[in-house]
C-alpha cells in the first residue's frame, strides 16, 4: 500500500471507530431510532468531508485528536442530509450507500426521527468534546461554522433552491452556481475550515481552508451530476437516472456532459492551486485528483 492509503485507512479507521462509539445502542425503549442512525451512518460512505477535517487540522500544524469529533459530527449532519435528500417529498430515491434508504427500511417516519436525531447529536458530541473542554473559544467557532453552513443560508437553502428549480425552464447557470455552492460545497467549505480553526490557524490560512472547500465542492457536485448520467448502480450504490427522473436542473442537462466535465475541471484546478500555498499538501492533492476521476 502506498503512503495515501495507509494514511487514508489510518484516518477511516479514526472515523469510523468514533462514530460507532457516538452511536451505540443503549438498550432503550426507543433504540428503533438508534439502530435507523445507526445504518445510515455506519455503512459503505467516503468519509470525504471527515477526512477533509482532519487532514486540515494537520496541514495547519494542529493535533488530529481534537478534530475527530467535529469530523463525525459533520459525518452525522452529512448523512442526515442524505436520508432526508432521499424521502419521497425530496428525490424519492430507494437506493444509498449500496443498500435500501433509510426510509425504505424503517419507514418514512422513523428516518425523518433519525435524521433528526443525527442533526441533534451532532452539537451534542461537539459540545461535550476535548476542544470544547480545553479551548471552548475555538469549540464555539466550530460549531458556529457547522450550523451556519449546515443551515437556512447553507445546505437547507441549496436543497430549498434544488427543489424551487424541479421541472423549471428558467435556469441560469448563476443560480446553479449558487444552488451547488449551498447545497454541496457549504458542507465541505465547514470541513476545510472547522480543521484550520481547530489547529489555531490564522485568518488567512483559514481563508484559503475555506477557498479550497469551495472550489472543490462545486467540482464534486458537478461530478455527482455526471455520474448520475454516465455511472452505474453497482459502482455509485445510488440509484441512476435520479436527477433526469425528477427533471432536476444540473449543469448536465443545462450544458451537456461535455462542458460539465470542463467545469468541473476547471474546479479542480482552482482548488489545486489554491493547495499549493501548503509546504505538505501531497494528500490533498491526490486526494483532489483522485475526486475528479471517481466513479462513485
Ligand atoms: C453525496 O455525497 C451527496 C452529494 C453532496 C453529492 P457523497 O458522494 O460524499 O456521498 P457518500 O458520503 O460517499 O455516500
Ligand atoms: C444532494 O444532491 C445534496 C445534499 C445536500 C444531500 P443530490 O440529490 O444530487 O445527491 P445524491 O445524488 O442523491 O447523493
Ligand atoms: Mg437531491
Ligand atoms: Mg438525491
Ligand atoms: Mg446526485
Amino acid at each position: 500500500m502506498s503512503w495515501y492509503d495507509d494514511q487514508m485507512e489510518a484516518d477511516l479507521y479514526l472515523i469510523n471507530q468514533q462514530l460507532d462509539q457516538y452511536l451505540s445502542m443503549q438498550g432503550e425503549e426507543y433504540d428503533k431510532v438508534t439502530e435507523a442512525m445507526r445504518y445510515a451512518v455506519m455503512n459503505a460512505g467516503k468519509r470525504l468531508r471527515p477526512v477533509l477535517t482532519i487532514e486540515f487540522c494537520r496541514i495547519n500544524g494542529g493535533n488530529i485528536h481534537y478534530a475527530i469529533p467535529f469530523a463525525c459530527a459533520l459525518e452525522m449532519i452529512h448523512c442526515y442530509s442524505l436520508i432526508h435528500d432521499d424521502l419521497p417529498c425530496m428525490d424519492d430515491d430507494d437506493l444509498r450507500r449500496g443498500m435500501p434508504s433509510c426510509h425504505k427500511v424503517y419507514g418514512e417516519a422513523m428516518a425523518l426521527l433519525a435524521g433528526d436525531g443525527l442533526l441533534t447529536k451532532a452539537f451534542e458530541v461537539t459540545a461535550k468534546s476535548p476542544l470544547a473542554e480545553e479551548f471552548p473559544a475555538l469549540a464555539v467557532r466550530c460549531m458556529a461554522e457547522l450550523a451556519f453552513y449546515a443551515g437556512n443560508d447553507g445546505m437547507i437553502g441549496g436543497q430549498v433552491i434544488d427543489l424551487s428549480l424541479e421541472q423549471n425552464d428558467s435556469v441560469f447557470a448563476g443560480l446553479l452556481h449558487k444552488m451547488y455552492n449551498l447545497k454541496t460545497a457549504a458542507l465541505i467549505k465547514a470541513a476545510c475550515k472547522m480543521g484550520a480553526i481547530i489547529a489555531g490557524a490564522n485568518v488567512d490560512q483559514i481563508f484559503l481552508a475555506e477557498e479550497y472547500g469551495e472550489k472543490l465542492g462545486l467540482s464534486f457536485q458537478v461530478i455527482d451530476d455526471i455520474l448520475d448520467v454516465t455511472g452505474t448502480e453497482e459502482q455509485l450504490g445510488k440509484p441512476i437516472g435520479s436527477d433526469q427522473k425528477n427533471q432536476k436542473a444540473t449543469y448536465v442537462s443545462l450544458s451537456g456532459i461535455d462542458e460539465s466535465k470542463q467545469l468541473a475541471d476547471f474546479y479542480t484546478n482552482k482548488a489545486l492551486e489554491l493547495i499549493s500555498n501548503y509546504e505538505d499538501s501531497d494528500f490533498l492533492k491526490k486526494l483532489t485528483k483522485d475526486l475528479l476521476e471517481r466513479q462513485n
